[in-house]
């Protein structure tokens, strides 16, 4: 969380009490003093002291494998959530999702309380890589990948960066392609749209890695907490 926000909440602070604190050069971060009243901090990653006073915040982090069928929303009139399949949890309330996946794509989603988190690894310039496997109705061909490496252009006109293509297996039988695609955006339907713009479509769609963090053989619907060895992977995305 928010350096700024830890202080005045566990200090119980005004604004101004809290921003005097850091003029008066009384905040430290892993040994050092810093001026930096918005930097991202954890204490399981960071050492918090504010006058000699150790802070300790309490985020939390879910890696959850999401099913088909469940959307990426806090609440839903028809479908199942992926605050639902966290229910049980506390601080559920506070849980954020590291971006969305269609109702109809299954696979990794990184759901946590620290906001600020969300809001680094989702930036453009940050270019977290998405791992994605799918399913696609056609033969996928060695020309798909060239226009990948390219920059696909949508169909209603944007130009996507630069994306690694893979090719995984092709079934004559029933036409259909196995492929891999690692991206650094996230462009709405993205995956989809790059599809289409080749004139291909895809019939299924799975996350299997973002950043550090790869979804292995997560049971779709259920979740685990992050490790701190993946924690502490994820600390290069604190800003
Ligand atoms: N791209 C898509 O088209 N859909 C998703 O859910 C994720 C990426």
């Amino acid at each position: 969380m928010r350096l700024d926000k830890l202080i005045e909440e566990q200090l119980q602070t005004s604004r101004k009490e809290m921003k005097r604190l850091f003029l008066r050069k009384k905040v430290s971060v892993d040994g050092k003093i810093t001026l930096n009243d918005s930097q991202n901090v954890d204490s399981e990653l960071h050492q918090i002291e504010v006058d000699g006073q150790r802070l300790l915040t309490n985020e939390v982090y879910y890696l959850l494998a999401k099913p088909k069928g469940v959307v990426t929303a806090k609440r839903d009139r028809e479908h199942q959530t992926v605050f639902d399949l966290l229910k049980s949890e506390a601080k559920v309330d506070q849980l954020v999702p590291v971006g969305r996946l269609d109702r109809d794509t299954e696979g990794l989603l990184l759901m946590t309380s620290n906001g600020q988190l969300v809001y680094d690894l989702l930036h453009p310039t940050k270019k977290v890589v998405k791992v994605y496997q799918a399913v696609i109705n056609e033969h996928v061909t060695q020309e798909d990948v060239e226009a990948f490496a390219e920059g696909i252009v949508f169909l209603d006109g944007p130009k996507c960066q630069p994306a690694q293509l893979t090719i995984l297996a092709y079934d004559e039988k029933t036409n259909e392609s196995f492929v891999e695609l690692a991206i650094s955006e996230g462009k709405f339907h993205q995956v989809k749209k790059m599809f289409l713009a080749c004139g291909k479509k895809v019939i299924a769609l799975k996350r299997v890695a973002m950043g550090p963090l790869r979804l292995e053989n997560l049971e779709m619907g259920s979740y685990r907490k992050l490790t701190a060895e993946e924690l502490q992977q994820l600390k290069a995305y604190f800003r």
